[in-house]
């Protein structure tokens, strides 16, 4: 049965109806999921970002989706009542046919427990929204900047700076609403514009790097703790410096080793009572053994 605390799309939806923001996070490990559901970040974005942060990759097009389905899993495992969005990734195929996106889709639902599924869509992908929303899966297009498709955007660049633009923009957030699409995510999207779209959508709209408008907004964990890796935007607002807190703690742990102040007797596992003194018994009986061996035997020709 469901447990009553879990967020659900219609909690999202209305959250958004009252005027409620939500916090996102993207989210590629258990504990961490755990300590962000704990502390009221109650969705959690499994981005194939970590193709970037966490494996180092310079694009995020590299991630496979066995990866992103154990990632996923372990998320889901961290906060079971957390609302999970799985990310399709370049390798899912989604781009190439409908039925591939819907067998990775199903894969992200059925295997990791996802709650959704996110696809860096336009209006030349509305094949693949629409073969999704028939089988049953709910999706969050995420319209605006693509990673996944850099080459088409010019690199990293702000979307909808232009009337021309914000047009085509809001024009593709109404065929995503129209076709079927459960929520929204604009990435990189002038704020006047993400305002527009959230103003005329029924649709909770997460936003990255596209103004305080939108419903709910993301950014990437590694970039709000000062971790490092990816490619931060410039506006990022940093909570923490952990680059610097794991390599203080680095340096001193192997400072410690190299000195030999750890491992110390408390850090050790001791013998049960007595044994270690049984233990030199038999070590001493089997060498005393050997030498009255070595005077009869071998060492006596
Ligand atoms: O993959 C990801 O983490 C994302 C966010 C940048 C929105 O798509």
């Amino acid at each position: 049965m469901a447990s009553p605390n879990k967020v659900t799309l219609s909690a999202l939806a209305a959250r958004k109806r009252a005027g409620e923001k939500f916090a996102v996070l993207t989210c590629y490990d258990f504990p961490t999921a755990q300590i962000m559901f704990e502390a009221g970040v109650d969705v959690l974005l499994v981005g194939d970002t970590v193709a970037e942060v966490v494996l180092g990759y310079p694009q995020t097009r590299s991630v496979s989706m066995d990866f992103m389905i154990e990632v996923a899993a372990a998320v889901r495992r961290g906060a079971p009542d957390g609302f999970v969005i799985g990310d399709m990734p370049y390798a899912s195929g989604y781009h190439e046919s409908p039925a591939a996106g819907v067998a990775a889709a199903r894969r992200f639902i059925d295997e990791a427990g996802c709650d959704i599924v996110k696809v860096e869509m336009n209006r030349g992908q509305l094949p693949v929204l629409e073969a999704l929303c028939r089988a049953g899966i709910p999706v969050m297009p995420h319209i605006g900047l693509r990673p996944q498709r850099l080459a088409e955007s010019g690199g990293y660049k702000a979307q909808a700076k232009d009337a021309d633009s914000a047009l085509a923009l809001m024009e593709e957030a109404r065929l995503m609403e129209e076709n079927g699409a459960s929520m929204l995510l604009l990435e990189a999207v002038a704020a006047e514009v993400s305002a527009e779209i959230c103003s005329r959508t029924k649709l909770p709209v997460i936003g990255c790097v596209a103004g305080p408008a939108c419903d709910g907004t993301v950014v990437v964990l590694h970039d709000m703790l000062g971790w490092g890796g990816g490619h931060p935007p410039r506006s990022v607002k940093r909570y923490a410096e952990i680059r610097a807190v794991l390599a203080s703690a680095f340096a001193a742990y192997a400072a410690d080793v190299r000195a030999g102040r750890f491992p110390a007797p408390e850090n050790s596992i001791r013998m049960a009572k007595g044994q270690y003194e049984a233990l030199r018994a038999r070590l001493d009986a089997a060498s005393a053994a050997e030498e009255g061996g070595n005077t009869t035997g071998r060492g006596n020709k």
